[in-house]
């Protein structure tokens, strides 16, 4: 009969019960890190300003005026996803093709197509060539006329289905963690109905939602900041970037600042930023607007 060791019960006991405690406060604490985790931009400046980062798996709107930058900084957001932090993310075109995304990125020295052949970035395209080009087979020219036939089509539904589920399916086959879909606004053209378009609009954030990816959708403002009008975008996202362009004594100044960020203790000051060969440098520290004024 083998005897029991009281010495060495005494030791293991507390022990492993110790361990076991340590375990699941390491393992409670990872949780706590994953839920409350920022995600990082890599973007010069800009986690500076966002407190930190992006909320994982929360979905932050990315507001301007045409031409203040939308576009470089979520492909920027997604490039350093995958080079720097190893995770893949997608990008959703609802605008421009995406050989000119391409072209545009390898400017500011982004290679997406290395990304797209290792397969850690992929590109849906639901721009509007893409969508049109598919049925404009049927409608001669693009007159009015045809826009109102094409309004009654089932193919646009059927299309607008596909896209959702392309977006569950392709974040799924590549364990994408970022998604970027530009711009939402795009909506507007493709779907002409109001009602419509605040349904579709709902279901493609709900879509990117249950992905679990952090993700950046682009919102064009539609009329110039002071008294502009709140889009239905505004509140469906958990934080709102907004980039705009001051004129400053004849000269143009880019500015970045976030309006809101759910949880998170963030910069609430308007602060210059630069689009140059490197695409968006943010100055966290620096004012737009010169104290002498
Ligand atoms: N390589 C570069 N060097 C300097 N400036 C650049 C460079 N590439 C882009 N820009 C500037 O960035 C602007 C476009 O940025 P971007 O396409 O990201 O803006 P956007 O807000 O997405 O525009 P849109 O509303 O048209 O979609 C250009 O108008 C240009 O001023
Ligand atoms: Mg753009």
């Amino acid at each position: 009969m083998v005897k029991e060791d009281p010495a060495r019960s005494r030791i293991d006991y507390p022990y492993i019960r110790l361990s076991e405690g340590i375990q699941n406060m390491a393992k409670m604490e990872e949780r706590r890190l994953v839920d409350n985790e920022l995600v990082r931009t890599g973007i010069d400046g800009l986690d500076k300003v966002l407190g930190g980062g992006i909320p994982r798996g929360r979905c932050v709107l990315v507001m301007g005026g045409p031409g203040t930058g939308k576009t470089t900084l979520c492909l920027q957001f997604l490039y350093n996803g995958a080079v720097e932090f190893g995770e893949n993310g997608i990008y959703i075109t609802l605008q421009e093709s995406p050989e000119h995304i391409r072209k545009d990125m390898l400017k500011i020295g982004l290679d997406f197509e290395i990304l797209e052949e290792e397969d850690r970035l992929r590109i849906i395209d639901y721009s509007a060539s893409a969508y049109l080009s598919s049925i404009s087979e049927r409608v001669v020219g693009y007159s009015s006329e045809s826009f109102l036939q094409m309004e009654k089509s089932e193919e646009m539904a059927e299309k607008f289905g596909n896209l959702i589920k392309s977006i569950k399916e392709t974040a799924r086959e590549i364990q994408a963690q970022r998604i970027v879909l530009d711009p939402i606004t795009g909506l507007m053209f493709q779907e002409p109905d109001p009602i419509m378009r605040r349904i579709k609009t709902h279901g493609l954030f709900q879509a990117i939602n249950e992905t679990g990816c952090t993700s950046l959708v682009v919102s064009e403002a539609r009329v110039s900041e002071a008294g502009r009008d709140y889009q239905a975008e505004e509140y469906f996202a958990n934080g709102v970037i907004l980039l705009q362009n001051f004129g400053e004594r004849g000269t143009v100044v880019r500015g970045i600042s976030v309006l809101k960020m759910r949880g998170v203790a963030h910069d609430l000051q308007p602060r210059p930023c630069q689009i140059g060969k490197k695409g968006i440098i943010v100055f966290p520290d620096e004012k737009i607007f010169s104290e002498k004024g």
